[in-house]
């Protein structure tokens, strides 16, 4: 017997007995609270239900069948690369948008395809998630390059004083997923890593799914970030000016890469200009993702308007408790929806597991930020809340209670 899959079914059933008006995040019941959002968001249900539409309607290969699914994805995946290019208020001449893994991937990808013969030096800053610091290391050993830790001030301005960035190439945070602290001088930093010839990449990972504002018009070389942590499906995005293809020495190629294959060379699609993204896109994609990551900018950028007051509110919130709480330390200066700490004289980790059999979830440890977190603020493990569009009102109550219970 043949099966028959009907969409409607296939909906995630909502909770009955959670009366919530966020019809977005239903499925998630009342005792609940899920704190993780700078790792991965919860995706609302129209995005988990683009993602079910695409494997139930037009489950097809981008950008090269011609049959009616293929035109239908291909639509979309466009309109996918163009609402990127919108949101960061970027234009289409200068930049193009290719989707990866993950922010880690699209860092990795980079540094191996930038031509080494424009590479003199590799410089990153302390407060790095192990993405970039990690990349940058073995970008540094494979070509035996120097490599320049710069610091960043409590702003998260990155300090440069007289650090010269001939030949270049710089991969520092817009926003650190410790204390969300954002890089304040980043148009400054841009400014000056051009000035002297250099190339930056900016790890974006962390800032678009609230404060995406900071990259608005940046003239990075490269802006990555994964549209997990913006409310989308597991994917990973590239944002690349068109002139940093000139200083690329392809090393990972394959098939939807090629227009034309001889038995010793081939022709690169992304001679033409409308399929440039191709350049970091070997292999089939991952399109129903895409599709659904499309659906998930349109709602992120309705919900911004209506929900950041509610987002801060609650943040500020929470913030104002923890620091309220005599043997609490806090990481960082300012209220942020990512927000990390250390009870004195208490396990973190203990901590979020208790913390976990309330209902609540919580990251503990140092959150892939080891260096500066451990080696260089000494800080023992920590506790890390990261709130979002799904956080609710209750959830910080829950919070509280659970954490003056514990
Ligand atoms: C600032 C920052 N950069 C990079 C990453 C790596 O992201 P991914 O694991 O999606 O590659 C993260 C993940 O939390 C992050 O917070």
């Amino acid at each position: 017997m043949t099966a028959r899959i009907n969409l409607g079914q296939a909906r995630l059933a909502p909770n009955p007995c959670y009366n919530c008006n966020m019809a977005d995040f239903d499925y998630l019941d009342e005792k609940t609270v899920y704190l993780d959002a700078a790792c991965q968001s919860l995706r609302p249900r129209l995005v988990v239900e683009t993602l079910h539409k695409y494997y139930y309607e037009h489950n097809s290969c981008g950008e090269r069948v011609k049959y009616p699914w293929g035109e239908k994805t291909d639509v979309l995946v466009e309109d996918a690369r163009k609402k990127v290019l919108k949101l960061l208020k970027l234009k289409g001449k200068d930049y193009f948008v290719s989707f990866t893994l993950n922010t880690t991937y699209g860092v990795n990808l980079l540094l191996n395809e930038i031509d080494q013969k424009c590479v003199q030096k590799v410089v990153t800053s302390e407060i790095e998630h192990n993405s970039p610091f990690l990349a940058t290391m073995a970008m540094s050993q494979r070509l035996g390059i120097p490599r320049v830790v710069l610091k960043r001030a409590e702003d998260g301005s990155l300090l440069m004083e007289d650090e010269d960035f001939v030949g270049a190439v710089v991969v520092i945070n817009c926003a650190a997923n410790f204390d969300g602290r954002r890089c304040a001088n980043l148009k400054e930093v841009v400014k000056r890593v051009h000035k002297d010839g250099g190339i930056i990449i900016i790890d974006a990972a962390q800032a678009m799914a609230h404060y995406h504002e900071i990259l608005e018009k940046t003239e990075a070389d490269a802006i990555c970030f994964s549209a997990h942590k913006m409310y989308a499906p597991s994917l990973g995005v590239m944002v690349v000016r068109r002139d940093l293809v000139p200083k690329l020495k392809l090393s990972f190629i394959g098939g939807g890469m090629v227009d034309d294959v001889f038995s010793d060379h081939y022709l690169l699609s992304a001679e033409k200009k409308e399929l440039t993204h191709t350049i970091f896109e070997a292999g089939l994609q991952a399109w129903g993702e895409i599709v659904a990551f499309g659906e998930a900018i349109d709602w992120l950028e309705k919900r911004s308007k209506v929900e950041k007051k509610r987002l801060l509110e609650y943040t500020a919130e929470l913030d104002e408790f923890l620091r309220g709480k005599e043997k609490v330390r806090m990481v960082g200066n300012e209220p942020n929806p990512t927000m990390s700490f250390y009870v004195e004289g208490m396990d973190s980790h203990l901590l979020g597991a208790a913390l976990g059999k309330e209902g609540i979830m919580a990251r503990t440890g140092y959150f892939c930020a080891h260096y500066y977190l451990d080696k260089v603020c000494k800080y023992p493990p920590l506790v890390r809340f990261s709130l979002s569009y799904a956080t609710r009102e209750s959830d910080i109550a829950r919070v509280k209670k659970a954490l003056a219970k514990i």
